[in-house]
């Protein structure tokens, strides 16, 4: 018999969790106005809100924390993290940031203006927040296939060639500052993109002189994806692999948070001095002195070992296993979920779940509530109140897909707290006819409105 894998390490220290009663969960939802965002973690049993900031670092990052070097300019810890960068990506100029978001906002604000058109696939809702912002426009050039959950192209995070040169080809030169690639493409499900998609897109995009950004939270996972499914990349180590996917980027943006298993952080990353040193002055007003970024000298020190452990495919093959394992178990129980699993999280599909409950009543947030209501689980809507308002005719924008996302942190839970996941899923399958009403807003901010929206039941007025 094979010898099936394990995770490559042990658990050294743990953290007490309560699982609630079901009374105590109706009250604390109805407070939080049916947003899981207001919750208070100690009301969460298991928590697959989000797989960023929230996973475990391992003794060598606590060490590496101890010898953080905490001066403002040419912090140690600064140039380690950058020789970690270069080594990693292979982009000589280097920026942190304080998180993810935080980088789109210091490059966007060198390149993105108002009339601008971004294609990518599937924007992250940060990266659209920042391009409507600034009056751009996010145009989606995802695959086809990417919006049928059980359709198993082995990339769905791919961009559709067709669809982007045709935005290429309609719009001026001038108006299109890059094109955006998400790696793996989160709004979709944590799909890869492929090696060859990538080297396609980057040949396009020089075609029409147009830069390429790789969003890179999940780029390790990406790279996973590729060692197993791509002709080619078999032998090849995820090193290997991640330092090829960059030389086709002009730049990336980062969410430490993910990839880098620390629990804060991002930067910017780029071959361009022109780009580096206009970001710079944005840094220094946004973030802070570009040695820190609004980053601690010790949280750097914990990103660079992070970025060198994220990359070890023994670990990969563990952390994206365990996400497999549990995607298994739903599809085992007949729910459908996005089709192959992807790197950080599993998808379900909310629509083929609660068929009796009305689009314009949210159907992911409503079973994202059943779902917490059964068992204290939190995850997350990525349906019709992330997808927001369109900017001009300020309509609800109904998705191509409504997911509640599961998604599992780095090296936190165990197989046996996904069993409970799967299980308590399960329950509410058995019993979704009864659910026939969602909820109504009664609340909400103008952009990003996912994480203040406050709700009420649909059938109370
Ligand atoms: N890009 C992608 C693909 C992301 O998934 C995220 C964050 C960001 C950018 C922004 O990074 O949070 O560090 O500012 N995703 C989190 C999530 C919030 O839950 O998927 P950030």
């Amino acid at each position: 018999m094979e010898i099936p894998f394990a995770e490559p390490y042990k658990i050294k220290m743990v953290e007490p969790i309560y699982r609630s009663t079901r009374s105590e969960r109706e009250q604390w939802i109805r407070d939080a106005n049916y947003n899981l965002f207001n919750l208070r973690s100690e009301q969460v049993y298991i928590d697959l809100l989000t797989d960023s900031g929230t996973g475990a670092m391992s003794d060598s990052q606590w060490a590496a924390i101890m010898t953080g070097d905490e001066s403002y300019a040419g912090s140690s810890s600064f140039f380690r993290l950058k020789d970690t960068v270069k080594k990693i990506f292979g982009f000589d100029y280097f920026l942190p940031t304080h998180q993810g978001r935080a980088a789109e906002n210091v490059l966007f604000s060198v390149l993105v203006r108002e009339g601008d058109l971004v294609p990518g696939n599937s924007h992250f809702d940060t990266t659209k927040g920042h391009i409507e912002f600034r009056k751009a426009t996010a145009v989606d050039c995802t695959i086809r296939e990417s919006f049928e959950p059980e359709n198993l192209h082995p990339f769905k995070g791919n961009v559709d060639l067709d669809l982007l040169r045709e935005v290429l080809d309609n719009h001026p030169r001038e108006r299109i500052p890059f094109i955006i690639l998400t790696l793996t493409c989160n709004s979709s499900g944590g799909q890869p993109v492929s090696m060859q998609n990538m080297r396609e897109v980057k040949a396009l995009a020089d075609h029409y002189k147009i830069p390429l950004i790789f969003d890179s939270a999940r780029f390790a996972e990406n790279a996973w994806f590729i060692s197993q499914r791509e002709t080619g990349y078999e032998t090849k180590s995820i090193r290997e692999i991640v330092m090829e996917m960059f030389t086709y980027a002009d730049a990336m943006t980062m969410s430490s948070k993910k990839d880098g298993i620390v629990n804060i952080g991002g930067f910017i990353a780029t071959r361009r001095k022109t780009w580096y040193d206009q970001a710079c002055t944005f840094n220094i007003m946004f973030e802070g002195f570009v040695t820190y970024g609004g980053m601690a000298g010790r949280d750097m020190n914990a990103l660079a070992v992070g970025l060198e452990e994220g990359t070890e495919a023994e670990y990969l093959t563990s952390r994206i296993g365990q996400v497999q394992y549990l995607g298994e178990q739903l599809t085992a129980h007949g729910i459908t979920v996005q089709q192959p699993y992807g790197g950080h999280a599993i998808f379900v599909d909310a629509r083929k779940f609660l068929p009796n409950v009305k689009k314009e009543e949210f159907i992911a947030q409503t079973l994202c509530i059943e779902l917490y209501l059964e068992a204290g689980i939190r995850a997350v809507e990525v349906g019709t109140i992330m997808a927001d308002r369109d900017p001009v005719t300020r309509e609800n924008r109904y998705p191509k897909l409504e997911f509640m996302r599961l998604a599992i942190p780095r090296r936190v839970y165990t197989q046996l707290h996904l069993d409970v996941v799967a299980v308590a899923l399960k329950n509410v399958f058995n019993r979704r006819a009864t659910i026939t009403a969602g909820y109504q807003i009664v609340q909400e901010a103008p952009i990003l409105r996912h994480f203040t929206v406050a709700l009420a039941p649909a059938d109370k007025k």
